[in-house]
């Protein structure tokens, strides 16, 4: 069983670093052209080289609508019509109930929500015409669990999948699939703050007993991406090494 994603073009947004850049490398060493997406150009263009000839970089702020609105649009100039979009790109504002203030709220959910309506939104029609498409939202555990301190994290990342689930029921018709990937604890810069105390303390509560890496979410991505998938949508897959059951 081999995956061939030849032929395909593939958006991965906030892929210049960790999980997002990591779906980025495997999407591409199984074929696919990527776009590769972040805040920064240069960045975008530098990890774009990094991965393979046919990877490119776009610049875009995904909070905002119109920005990813037109990251889609230069991505299907450049590249031609997207068939595979992961939603990836996220950011965490955490702090107690109490304390956390609307724009925590509002930067939070617009990044990982709404931007994730917005490319969906886009990118959908040219999926819609050419009956084929695969969309994958990268969620979170505690999108299902809940967290302490992350009541706008947690909102936005159960919004994901309830996004999810409606694309998934309006598109499946035109044959796009649209899926969710929930990680536990990965190793990446978004986790790289907890102390080494922290970290064993959460490896003994994993039943893997270890953190994940990005290539544990990458190669479902790459799976759900592929004709091996083809009969799946409308699911959230919890990549979390057993931590919630
Ligand atoms: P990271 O912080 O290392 O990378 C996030 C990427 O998103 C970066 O490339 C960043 O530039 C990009 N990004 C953030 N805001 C953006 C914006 N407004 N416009 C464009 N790009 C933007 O994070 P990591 O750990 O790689 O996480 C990737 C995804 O996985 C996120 O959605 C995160 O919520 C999710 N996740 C991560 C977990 C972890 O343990 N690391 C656990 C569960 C979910």
């Amino acid at each position: 069983m081999k995956i061939d994603l030849t032929g395909r073009v593939a958006l991965v947004t906030g892929s210049t670093r960790g999980i997002g850049r990591e779906i980025a490398a495997m999407l591409a060493a199984a074929g696919a052209r990527v776009a590769v997406s972040g805040r920064n150009a240069d960045n975008a263009a530098e990890v774009a080289s990094a991965i393979g000839a046919d990877a490119r970089g776009f610049a875009c702020d995904i909070a905002s609508s119109s920005s990813a609105a037109a990251l889609v649009e230069s991505v299907e100039r450049d590249m031609g019509s997207v068939d595979i979009l992961v939603n990836n790109a996220g950011i965490t504002r955490d702090n107690l109930l109490m304390r956390l203030k609307d724009d925590d709220w509002d930067s939070v959910l617009n990044a990982n929500l709404r931007g994730a309506f917005a490319t969906i939104r886009a990118a959908s029609r040219g999926m819609m015409k050419r009956r084929w498409g695969r969309i994958i939202n990268i969620t979170s555990v505690v999108g299902i669990t809940g967290n302490k301190g992350q009541a706008n994290y947690a909102a936005s990342k159960a919004g994901l999948i309830g996004l999810t689930k409606s694309v998934a029921k309006e598109l499946a018709s035109r044959n796009i699939l649209t899926n969710a990937v929930a990680p536990g604890f990965i190793e990446t810069d978004m986790t790289a703050a907890m102390t080494n105390d922290e970290r064993t303390e959460l490896g003994a509560q994993i039943p893997l007993g270890r953190l994940g890496t990005a290539g544990d979410i990458a190669g479902v991505c790459v799976f759900l991406s592929s004709e091996y998938a083809s009969y799946i949508t409308g699911q959230v897959f919890v990549v979390d090494g057993g931590l919630v059951m």
